[in-house]
């Protein structure tokens, strides 16, 4: 084993140009990349509210380049000690406006990352258009990629819909930009960065594709919300960033936060139900033939049979295939339809007793 070791990277800031200090690092070791790189905005003169004050838009030197030619060059390359340091199976996300996210995902694809989704960052309260000369410009867009296409990345896919209301997340997410105590103000009240990103969108993207432990890479670090909301949620960080003053304040944002690992964070919803067949909830007097299973309100009922099936009246069928048939529909997890009274004739899910059977039998 080389000297590059990873060890020495882990939960610190490297100050330095990301692609150099990339290549100093060992192939394939991070689990995870958010990268918000320069956008090239291309911004020039100084822009006025309606009211005639200035607004600080990004005319940041490091937002500077010559031309495309230049910036292709410069995305390439911190892409290609990106896609090095990923692990085989990581994923990454890359962030960016109009002016840059179509040369992102080209120079992307052409290097043979795999896009898994491009999502919206709708901004309910993005910047106006001052002038009224074109419409608001009010999302960003994310691409999220593997290294390959047959990479086994992670997707925290139960985790995701339970923030959402137990509905399936989509690709278009409604996040706020960053203000008000969350956004780093200097000494003078004056803010620290101009393109600070909200923490919710870094812990969309932290938590639908990651897990505790798990290492995840900011090239562009700012101040530091990636390695916020993986310390957070009890994740490590490595960030790199060239400004001192932005690590200098990243730092003093990461030293203030205690991971917490909650069920979310922790992925509990992830954990993969315990393989039980029906015949072992009957030798082991969870449930028993002849028993009824209902649906939630009782509306229908079906009878256990020796052999594990359930019966209506009309067949024996698995507790899957009946569901779905009481149901009309193809396909169904039968776990989660049925219920059945305990010994105190309260009404459970047939799920919660293959659960108890893993913990009191097969342990
Ligand atoms: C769009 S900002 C990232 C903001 C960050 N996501 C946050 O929430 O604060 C891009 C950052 O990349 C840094 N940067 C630009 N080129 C860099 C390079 N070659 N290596 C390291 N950092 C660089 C800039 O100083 C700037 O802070």
């Amino acid at each position: 084993m080389s000297n590059k070791n990873i060890d020495k990277y882990i939960n610190k800031i490297i100050n330095g140009n990301c692609i150099e200090e990339m290549e100093k690092m060992p192939e394939e070791s991070v689990d995870l990349i958010f990268a918000d790189p320069p956008y090239f905005m291309q911004t020039d003169g100084i822009l006025h509210r309606t009211d005639g004050t200035k607004f600080a838009g990004v005319e940041d030197s490091w937002d500077k380049f010559e031309d495309y030619v230049e910036y292709d060059k410069f995305t390439t390359e911190w892409l290609k000690e990106c896609k090095r340091v990923m692990k085989k199976d990581a994923s990454i996300w890359v962030i960016g406006s109009f002016q840059n996210i179509y040369r992102l995902g080209y120079i992307m694809q052409n290097m043979g990352f795999w896009i898994l989704n491009d999502v919206i960052w709708s901004k309910p309260n993005a910047v106006p258009n001052f002038g009224g000369t074109r419409f608001q410009n009010s999302h960003e867009t994310l691409l999220w990629c593997t290294k390959s296409k047959n990479a086994k990345y992670t997707f925290n896919y139960k985790t995701m819909k339970f923030l959402n209301n137990d509905k399936q997340e989509k690709s278009v997410w409604n996040i706020g930009i960053c203000i008000g105590n969350e956004r780093l103000k200097d000494e003078e009240g004056n803010k620290v960065h101009s393109t600070q990103k909200p923490e919710k969108l870094l812990y969309n993207v932290i938590i639908s594709s990651s897990k505790p432990g798990d290492l995840v890479l900011d090239p562009f670090f700012g101040t530091g919300t990636t390695g916020a909301v993986a310390k957070a949620t009890g994740r490590n960080y490595v960030g790199f960033e060239m400004n001192e003053n932005y690590i200098k304040h990243a730092q003093k944002r990461l030293d203030k936060i205690e991971p917490i690992i909650d069920d979310i964070s922790g992925l509990k919803l992830e954990v993969k139900p315990p393989k039980v067949p029906m015949t072992k909830l009957i030798e082991f007097n969870y449930i028993h033939p002849g028993q009824k299973l209902y649906n939630k309100d009782k509306s229908r009922e079906v009878v256990i049979t020796a052999n594990g099936y359930v019966n209506d009246g009309e067949e024996d069928l698995s507790i899957h295939k009946m569901s779905a048939k009481l149901l009309g529909i193809t396909n169904n997890n039968g776990w989660d339809y049925f219920w059945v009274e305990n010994n105190n004739k309260e009404l459970v899910t047939l799920d919660s007793l293959r659960y108890k059977y893993q913990e009191e039998v097969k342990l």
